[in-house]
């Protein structure tokens, strides 16, 4: 039931100052952080973090949105994470994320909002979908060396 997802805050949420308290969300609910660095992706990076959306209409603009400043990637751990991180992170388009999720209390654009402006949804954070692509993400992302094995006190007194 221990699993691990993988987590970038985009540019946005960096050059608005907003890491900390997103960041911040993930600890409160007891999360750990196995792992975590700041990247300045490329192009070919992006495609392969969104291989998925390659072929899409929208990836153009995706692609210039992500590689436009750094991003903080991270690896996080607790019971159902995958799950439990989208659940916080919200749904993809900001208009339409409930109050209490990431991208609902700190961003609000619409699709068509963005559409008519010819700019990219900014939804500040990506979360894996699934525990198969968290499982690319994070390998992708992240060589062994570079997860962290530590104990939390949540690992302490909440058994
Ligand atoms: O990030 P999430 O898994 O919620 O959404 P996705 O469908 O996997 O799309 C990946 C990212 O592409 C989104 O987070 C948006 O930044 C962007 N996107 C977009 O700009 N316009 C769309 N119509 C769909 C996605
Ligand atoms: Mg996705």
């Amino acid at each position: 039931m221990i699993e691990q997802t993988f987590v970038a805050l985009k540019p946005d949420a960096v050059q608005r100052g907003l890491t900390g308290e997103i960041i911040k969300r993930f600890e409160q609910v007891g999360m750990k952080i196995v792992a975590m660095k700041m990247v300045w992706v490329t192009p070919e990076f992006s495609k392969k973090h969104y291989r998925e959306h390659v072929d899409k209409p929208f990836y153009k603009g995706l692609e210039e949105f992500i590689i436009q400043g750094p991003v903080i990637g991270m690896v996080l751990e607790g019971v159902s994470s995958v799950d439990t991180v989208r659940k916080m992170v919200g749904s993809t388009e900001p208009k339409s994320a409930a109050p209490g999720t990431i991208r609902g209390d700190f961003s609000h654009h619409s699709y068509s909002y963005a559409d008519q402006k010819g700019i990219p949804i900014k939804n500040l954070i990506h979360a894996s979908g699934n525990k198969k692509d968290a499982e690319y993400e994070i390998a992708l992302w992240f060589t062994k060396s570079e997860m962290h094995n530590y104990k939390t006190v949540h690992e302490v007194h909440t058994q």
